[in-house]
């Protein structure tokens, strides 16, 4: 298993916000998690990165325990985390705000499998057409498109990302799911929080929905199209 997530317990103070999660993602996956607002579901990536601590439980990445890593160390592991809020740099070009996102170390140029500028615009084409401009002057649609983009260019076997469609308009919606396909296909697991049922359904393999701290279904689009009572307890208002 890439990410295997046992029992964990994440607090907030004396507030008990995840009580004992357990979710997988297989290498090569797509797995989506959802559920209403205020369940824990961005808690659940911040714990895996070590954004929040968690009090126990157990989150193994390649079979290495990371339980109680600190963001810099789950990033060097291979963990890629794309934050709700987009933080761009918005006086620096869009080129520049990539590169920010490379992680030093031992590049093997000739590895095909690493994201390079020019492998990011083949992904990004939108990114491409602005690459000298400022981070400011791009659209949400872009801006999310260049905190993902910024994220793989530290080559992450896993990318952990929150929320990517939220506000956007239905064509750039499309676009973000269209990209999220496309990086996947190109190798790159990913764990996605999502508020779009119709993306979620369309993207992951797996789906997990939350309840209020703790994990309540887990299966596959097919499996939660066939129980319309388990999406209405977890999802719909
Ligand atoms: N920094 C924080 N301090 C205290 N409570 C928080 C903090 N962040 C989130 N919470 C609370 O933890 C619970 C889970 O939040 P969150 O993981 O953001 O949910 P979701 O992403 O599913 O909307 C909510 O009740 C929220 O109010
Ligand atoms: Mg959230």
């Amino acid at each position: 298993m890439l990410l295997h997530i046992k029992d964990l317990h994440t607090y907030y103070g004396a507030s008990h916000v995840l009580q004992g999660i357990s979710l997988d993602v297989a290498e090569g996956e797509l797995v989506a998690l959802l559920g209403r607002n205020g369940m824990g579901k961005s808690t659940t990536l911040k714990s895996i990165m070590g954004l929040v601590k968690p009090r126990s439980g157990v989150v193994t990445f390649r079979g290495t325990n990371i339980f109680g890593y600190p963001p810099f160390k789950a990033a060097r592991a291979g963990i890629g985390y794309v934050p709700e809020e987009r933080r761009i740099f918005p006086t620096l070009s869009v080129a520049d705000n990539l590169s920010l996102g490379i992680k030093g170390g031992k590049l093997r140029t000739n590895d095909t499998s690493i994201w390079t500028m020019e492998r990011i615009f083949r992904h990004f084409p939108n990114l491409e057409k602005r690459a000298q401009q400022q981070g400011r002057v791009l659209s949400g649609g872009e801006q999310q498109m260049l905190t993902m983009g910024r994220s793989l260019m530290g080559n992450p076997q896993l990318l952990l990302i929150d929320e990517p469609t939220e506000g956007l308009a239905p064509i750039m919606v499309k676009e973000v799911r269209d990209v999220l396909a496309g990086i996947n296909k190109a190798g790159v697991s990913i764990l996605l929080v999502e508020h779009n049922f119709e993306v979620a359904m369309s993207l992951a393999e797996r789906i997990y929905l939350m309840g209020k701290a703790y994990v309540g279904f887990s299966g596959t689009p097919q499996e939660l199209q066939e129980q319309p009572a388990i999406r209405e307890k977890y999802l719909e208002v």
